[in-house]
């Protein structure tokens, strides 16, 4: 793919996305909704947990130096954080020089990385880099763009350590390189991880004052941020999974990580977990409250999205910057607290080598780094929502809860946590060990009142007894359930605002969170557009989520007997006409199927007996028909049990 593609305009990005849905036969020759038995989102790479560790973007921009990244090495390892699990090393924008045009070959700028100067200006290599990274018992990451140019060179024209050269050696993006540069960073110079921009498909169109200047090639714009429509969505997915053939090929023992750095665009949140580690779901953070609260909102609704191997991405860590500096302590706890219970990659962006105790103990608190790196890998679940308070909810492979209850306002308030948000029995004591301190709290028995100062976040391990005492939610289990096929036909922005139309009375009310609209993925709790799930006039506090023509699949591992749920077209449906289809399917084999159902009908409640089964493949199949407006439909109580 990579030699046919040339320089183009519109009409050969269309004719790109359609050579691709014909070609490969994935979208157009195969049913999207039959049962594989198989596992589809990533499992390759090193991100079985979140990945850990520190990048040089948030500390210093692009004026990065060899000796500023290896001292924060350093104080990684001397610190402790590093046997804590912080082992990335990763450098962001800056460390090129240009493209040599004679052979393609990127040549490192060796000003800043001096040690890369193994033949001369024009011979250079990163090995000795990642060697002494190595060598400190870490692992080194690299920075590229899926474009020809990069986002330092489309938003910063001032930034230092720009691309020098002509046009065509200050082409430093892997687009039309991809081979030669993954062979080059991992199997020549031995990098581990890769982050990989998309700023040059998305700031280099022919409109552009510097393209229009002849300081650059043209080149898409395949990516409009502000308008999905507007975006060539397969073309982008199609260049990401060309690096991620690479990345394979080049790392056959699998010692990679592969960073997607698409900040939500492209409908990135439905494909990149079929396609790379880690899924950058904003715009960049910056060291502010109200960035770092939408960037906690672009992924707090993608639980379903996050799976082991592949990761939604809040962007890096701010803290000690800004609203989250060593005077802001609550601010840079709540900010650790949440990317924790996200399941995000926890990437200090810090320098680290004027870092002050306050701030190393927040990054090194173990029992909230443990909630992040816990191998279940459920992102957490929002179990309570309004304008001022979430709580979240995430559940442990020992089978006790996280639970952070989080204030995003600046006034003191007091929030009633119950025994339902946790999905523990009302009747039984729970008890709340406090993350920060190591106390525990006395027990309580269906409800207690906790205190929150101004945007605060308490964190706590939960234990009580298990609502289902021999079984799980699905919705408890984000981690094991992969919405292979969300239904989403018509891609949607994300929504953005966070603001209720018409508040709870209270956590302990049952009502509608805030209005939450645009996107359509699929939800654990609530409707693809965040509405309480409703069938029928009845409420599900517990359930999926999705669009009809959808398909999850579910890894029971063999270790459970029992599949039930209570299935219906959700009160919220666009479309009132269409009639649904629910099937269950283990392994590949269908074990249950529902009735045609119906708006305004009652659930009907599907079991399967999945003794053995190691994939169980839940579909919802209406009308398929393109352009249609959406059904909503609700798995209520979908849960898998023990007995
Ligand atoms: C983009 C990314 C950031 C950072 C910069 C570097 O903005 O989203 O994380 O890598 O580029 O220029």
């Amino acid at each position: 793919m990579e030699n046919v593609m040339t320089r183009f305009g519109r009409g050969l990005v269309g004719g790109l996305a359609l050579a691709f849905i014909c070609g490969s036969g994935a979208y157009a020759a195969t049913d999207p909704l039959a049962p594989t038995g198989r596992w589809s989102a990533v499992t390759t790479g090193q991100a079985a947990t979140p990945p850990m560790g520190w990048n040089s973007w948030n500390a210093f921009h692009t004026d990065i130096t060899e000796a500023k990244v290896l001292d924060s090495a350093k104080v990684i390892v001397d610190s402790g954080l590093a046997a804590k699990g912080y082992r990335y090393i990763n450098i962001d924008d800056g460390w090129w020089l240009k493209r040599r045009t004679t052979d393609g070959r990127m040549i490192v700028r060796t000003s800043i990385f001096p040690s890369a100067a193994v033949g001369g200006p024009e011979e250079t290599s990163f090995k000795p880099f990642t060697d002494r990274i190595h060598a400190m018992g870490l692992k080194a990451g690299i920075y590229s763009d899926i474009g020809a140019n990069n986002c330092s060179q489309a938003f910063a024209p001032n930034a230092k350590n720009l691309p020098e050269g002509t046009v065509a050696e200050r082409e430093v993006g892997l687009y039309g390189h991809v081979e030669q540069d993954i062979k080059l960073y991992f199997g020549e110079w031995a990098f581990d991880y890769i982050k990989v921009d998309a700023c040059g498909i998305r700031a280099f169109g022919p409109d552009n004052a510097r393209v229009k200047a002849g300081q650059y090639r043209a080149l898409g714009p395949l990516i409009d941020f502000t308008e999905i429509r507007r975006t060539d969505i397969p073309a982008v997915r199609k260049l990401y999974e060309q690096v991620a053939d690479a990345m394979r090929r080049e790392n056959p023992d699998g010692d990679y990580i592969f960073s997607i750095c698409a900040w939500g665009a492209a409908d990135v949140r439905a494909w990149a977990k079929d396609v790379g580690n880690l899924s950058r779901t904003s715009d960049d953070i910056t060291p502010n409250w109200t960035r770092m609260l939408a960037n906690f909102d672009s992924a707090a609704n993608r639980a379903l999205y996050a799976h082991p191997g592949s990761w939604n991405d809040p962007d890096m860590l701010f803290i000690g910057h800004g609203d989250f500096d060593e005077h802001h302590l609550t601010e840079a706890k709540s900010h650790f607290a949440l990317w924790s219970m996200l399941s995000a990659p926890l990437l200090i962006g810090y320098d680290l080598r004027n870092a002050p105790q306050s701030l190393m103990d927040i990054l090194g608190n173990s029992e909230i780094i443990a909630v992040n790196q816990d191998r279940a890998g459920n992102q957490a679940v929002l179990a309570y929502d309004s304008d001022d308070v979430q709580i979240l909810v995430k559940t442990l492979s020992n089978g006790h809860k996280a639970v952070a209850i989080f204030n995003r306002g600046l006034a003191p308030t007091d929030v009633t946590l119950t025994a339902r948000h946790l999905k523990l029995a009302g009747t039984s004591p729970v008890t709340l060990r406090d993350l920060w301190s190591g106390n525990t709290l006395p027990a309580f028995t269906g409800e207690t009142k906790l205190q929150l100062a101004p945007r605060q976040t308490l964190i706590f391990d939960a234990t009580g007894a298990r609502t289902l005492a021999d079984g799980l939610y699905l919705s408890e289990m984000p981690g094991r359930v992969n919405p292979a096929v969300d239904g989403v036909v018509l891609p949607q922005p994300d929504p953005t605002i966070h603001r209720m139309k018409n508040p709870w009375a209270g956590t302990t009310d049952t009502g509608e969170p805030p209005a939450y609209t645009g996107w359509g993925g699929a939800q654990a709790d609530a409707t693809p557009y965040r509405q309480a799930l409703r069938v029928n006039g009845r409420m599900y506090e517990t359930g999926l989520g999705v669009l009809a023509n959808s398909r999850f699949e579910v890894r029971a591992d063999g270790g459970f007997r029992r599949f039930v749920a209570e299935v219906g077209i959700d009160d919220s449906t666009f479309d009132t006409d269409d009639a649904v289809t629910f099937s269950v399917y283990g392994d590949g084999k269908l074990l249950a199927t529902s009735r045609p159902a119906r708006f305004g009908q009652g659930v009907q409640t599907l079991q399967a007996d999945i003794a053995g089964v190691k994939i169980v493949e839940l579909v919802a199949r209406g009308a398929a028909t393109k352009n249609k407006v959406p059904t909503v439909v609700t798995w209520g109580n979908a849960a898998l049990f023990k007995d």
